[in-house]
């Protein structure tokens, strides 16, 4: 039986292991980390991560060829394939802080695999890292292998948060890159075999390990900056007239364009794009080419601009105050269906207006309290632009509630702003809100998910992203 380990039991580590547990029954897999609540929590009815269609996947193999551990030595020792998936975040401080990745956890990894390890072993990148690592943990394995060989393949993950296991069970690709040597090619055809259990062989691409490391942190790249285009256009579309949604459709129409990824929204979050782009931006750099870093910024600087232009937006069309009104936020994570809220947009949002001192009740149907009050306390690192959003100070937090429905966080507000497009937003008693709400009942759309007609017909002023504006906000101009 092959035994697979996977170091990190993340929301990357967590769900892709299962899979693989489901779709390979013959394998034994064991997901390893040091965090003891993270795998008490895979181990219990009430997982880590909330990922539609997970639950069932870990029920069925949990226990059979699945399983969880803080025993992270003994299970690498024991490992044919041993999968790193453990985060790389964005360095703070040091050499390439605010925008080079940080490798601790990942160096740590490779030097305990390399201490442990009693025999051969291929090690599988699967956190995304940046292009080269591969060669830097090769020389951390070397160096201390006491004769074992290690074959070092990158298998970056392209799943979404979300759509993890839909994502998983029918990949678009799954990208293996590995040595040209015979070592290298053997390794790469034992990690092919694994997938080809469920993913048809022509979706399987094999290349070089420097392609593969790379394409990840493109491919982020490239799909960011969709939505920074569309979202550049929000605005101009907003100073001319045209529909946003509109101009996406029929750009989209065009089949080398295509229709996916050009929703309009208050800004991308979630714990890759930014990242990944900083990453990029780097890289580029120490590589000498800051035209090309320059050019991957704009893709963030679009982004900031994009949440800091709903903040004005919101604040301007208030009579330029929202101090001491009663503002209601749906919608916390980063996207709909996550309880994530890893660079969620809401944080940014959030502390604008806590800014302008508003009184904030946020409603999320899968974000707690606690995690609501750990962001906004938080020091946002500052990558690039001069730092408005400090950490919400102690007395600001007494400004914000966090309540489990949206209709008590809409009572008596003055403004509604829809940050996270939750289906259930979409079917709310828009009625009932504006009956119980101040007059002039203001709703900031920043995710296009309400039908703004039908709203405006209530009473309801509103604010769609991209969309042509009511005669109220064209006399209220917000300047970002
Ligand atoms: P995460 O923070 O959810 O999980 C990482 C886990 O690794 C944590 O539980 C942490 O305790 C554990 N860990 C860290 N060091 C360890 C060590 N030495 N030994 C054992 N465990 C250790 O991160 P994530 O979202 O799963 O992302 C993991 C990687 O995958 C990152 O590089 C990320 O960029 C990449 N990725 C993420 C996504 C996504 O949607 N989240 C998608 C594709 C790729
Ligand atoms: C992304 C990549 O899609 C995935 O391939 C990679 O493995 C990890 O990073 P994720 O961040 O989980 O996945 O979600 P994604 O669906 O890409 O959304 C990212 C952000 O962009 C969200 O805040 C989302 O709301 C926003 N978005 C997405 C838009 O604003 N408009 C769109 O059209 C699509």
């Amino acid at each position: 039986m092959v035994k697979i380990c996977c170091i990190g039991a993340g929301y990357v580590g967590g769900p892709t292991m299962a899979v693989i547990a489901l779709k390979c029954p013959s394998i034994e897999v064991v997901v390893v980390d040091i965090s003891v609540p993270r795998i008490t929590a895979w181990n219990s009815d009430h997982l880590p991560i909330y990922e539609p269609g997970l639950d069932e996947v870990v029920k069925e193999c949990r226990g059979k060829n699945l399983f969880f551990s803080t025993e992270v030595e003994k299970h690498v020792s024991e490992a044919d394939i041993v999968f790193v998936s453990v985060n790389t975040p964005t360095k703070t401080q040091g050499l390439g802080a605010g925008k080079a990745a940080d490798l601790t956890y990942w160096e740590s990894a490779a030097r305990m695999i390399a201490e442990v390890s009693k025999s051969d072993k291929i090690v599988v990148e699967k956190s995304t890292v940046p292009v080269k690592t591969a060669e830097a943990i090769e020389k951390i394995l070397t160096h201390n292998s006491k004769g074992i060989n290690f074959q070092i393949l990158s298998n970056p993950e392209f799943l979404a948060e979300g759509t993890a296991i839909v994502d998983l069970f029918n990949p678009d690709r799954v990208l293996i890159g590995g040595r040209e040597t015979p070592g290298g090619e053997k390794a790469v055809k034992a990690l092919k075999d694994v997938y080809a259990n469920w993913v048809p062989e022509e979706r399987i691409i094999c290349t070089n390990l420097w392609s593969a490391e790379l394409s990840k942190l493109a491919a982020n790249a490239f799909l960011a900056q969709r939505i920074s285009s569309v979202n550049a256009m929000s605005a101009l579309c907003e100073a001319t007239g045209a529909d946003v949604s509109e101009v996406a459709h029929a750009v989209g129409k065009d089949t080398r364009i295509g229709p996916k990824f050009l929703n309009a929204s208050v800004g991308f979050g979630g714990s890759c794009f930014q990242k990944d782009i900083l990453n990029l931006v780097y890289i580029c750099e120490c590589n000498g080419l800051p035209e090309v870093a320059n050019y991957w910024k704009q893709v963030i600087k679009v982004n900031d601009y994009q949440k800091t232009r709903f903040v004005n937006r919101v604040v301007a069309s208030m009579f330029n105050t929202v101090s001491g009104k009663k503002v209601a936020i749906l919608g916390f994570a980063f996207k709909k269906d996550t309880g994530d809220t890893r660079e969620t947009p809401a944080i940014d949002v959030c502390k604008g207006l806590l800014g302008d001192k508003a009184m904030l009740s946020i409603y999320d149907p899968q974000v707690t309290e606690d995690q609501i009050q750990r962001d906004l306390a938080m020091n946002k690192f500052d990558w690039d632009h001069p730092s408005h959003l400090q950490p919400v100070s102690p007395t600001a937090i007494k400004s914000l509630s966090v309540v489990w429905d949206a209709y008590d966080a809409t009572k008596d507000a003055h403004a509604v702003c829809i940050l996270t497009e939750w289906d259930e937003f979409r079917s709310l008693d828009y009625q009932r809100i504006y009956d119980n709400m101040q007059k002039p009942a203001f709703l900031f759309d920043g995710r296009n998910v309400v039908d703004a007609k039908k709203l405006r017909e209530i009473g309801f002023i509103v604010y769609s992203i991209g969309k042509p504006l009511d005669q109220w906000l064209k006399d209220m101009p917000a300047i970002a």
